[in-house]
């Protein structure tokens, strides 16, 4: 057994993924669903049949995508399912740990809340422009601990990882645990990290999103990107049939040459957007500080973050405070909108101050 499949759970390494007969021309007398269409299905059959186990297709296509084979990806609803299905997959609840460097995307403690992982917290470094402490990482490291959480650009600093921490850290991970790298902004930040990380790591975990970018939130699609050992590992916590082909055809669709290419100019349009908000938001005197984005959304430091919140709440903008992270206290997370939202913004936020 190799290292990497030492680290999942035990029930994991002995189980196997969810297996059902495909016969895919015969008459489905075989899954106890009613045989007629619904008048509103938008393909007969799409709604009363149950899909295939797994988005085949869909995993293909983002496979290509992504630069990566079909065996490396395992889609999931939503990125965070992807979170869940890693826990689910390496830690034993209880007894296992993932580090993790907040501040930073909630969900790793939500499901390790949920699973009974243990979290380790190494903050980021706020004086360092939320930096990775890579020392107190390494400090911190266990033998329980399974996964090595970080994001990329990471929610909601805003800030990429600088690569050589992120490497440095991804190499004292060989041999110890895995290492996830979450890049549901990479976009922004004119990144594709997948094929490099994982040709050349076996052991880390690349997590992608079509709820950003790709702008499909409700679709909830997310890939898991590994070796095929981990992606083996990932398909055993699975549930069957939970990837909807309603889903799987907006995602397709999406991927498809016309779509990409207005995705890439509304990425070009965010970014725009960012590089002409920053200095706006920097000149209103209730902003402290706006922190540098790669992502598509800003992080700025306030003088009275409720104030603030509330102000743009009456002119119907809706913005995100984080009080309980450690050093976001004063702090906002600005979502970039659309130039007249973001104009509108400025705006209510101008004549608040
Ligand atoms: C860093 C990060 N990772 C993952 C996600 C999850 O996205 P989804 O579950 O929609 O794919 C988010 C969502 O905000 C995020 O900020």
């Amino acid at each position: 057994m190799s290292w990497i499949t030492s680290l999942a759970r035990e029930s994991v390494r002995n189980g196997r993924a969810y297996k059902a007969p495909t016969t895919p021309n015969l008459a489905r007398l075989h899954a106890n669903e009613l045989p007629w269409p619904q008048d509103y299905d938008p393909a007969p059959g799409q709604l009363n049949f149950y899909p295939l186990l797994h988005p085949e297709a869909l995993a293909e296509k983002m496979a290509a995508h992504y630069g990566v084979k079909a065996e490396e990806i395992a889609i999931t609803r939503g990125s965070s399912e992807g979170i869940d299905c890693l826990y689910r997959s390496f830690c034993e609840a209880n007894r296992d740990a993932v580090l993790f460097c907040p501040p930073s995307f909630e969900m790793y403690r939500w499901y390790g809340r949920v699973q009974g992982v243990r979290m380790i917290e190494v903050p980021l470094r706020a004086e360092a422009g939320f930096a990775l402490d890579a020392p107190a990482l390494k400090a911190a490291w266990s033998d329980n601990v399974k996964l090595l959480a970080l994001c990329s650009p990471n929610n909601p600093t805003g800030n990429l990882m600088d690569p050589g921490h992120l490497l440095e850290l991804v190499e004292f991970a060989r041999g110890r645990s895995l290492v996830v790298l979450d890049a549901a902004y990479a976009e922004f930040a004119g990144q594709n990290p997948a094929a490099d990380w994982i040709a050349e790591h076996p052991h880390v975990v690349v997590l992608r999103t079509a709820s950003k970018a790709l702008g499909l939130a409700a679709v909830r699609c997310g890939a898991v990107i590994a070796r095929a050992e981990i992606i083996g590992l990932i398909r055993r916590v699975q549930s069957p049939y939970s990837f909807s082909p309603l889903c799987e055809h907006a995602v397709l669709n999406a991927l498809g040459p016309e779509s990409l290419e207005k995705t890439k100019k509304r990425i070009a349009a965010i970014i725009r957007e960012r590089e002409r908000l920053g200095p706006l938001f920097a000149q209103l005197p209730q902003v402290e500080t706006v922190h540098p984005s790669q992502a598509n959304f800003l992080l700025l430091k306030v003088t009275n973050a409720d104030g603030f919140t509330a102000a743009a709440c009456e002119g119907g903008y809706l913005l995100r405070r984080i009080p309980d992270e450690p050093g976001l206290e004063s702090c906002v997370r600005v979502t970039l909108g659309t130039p007249e939202q973001n104009d509108g913004l400025l705006e209510t936020l101008r004549a608040a101050a």
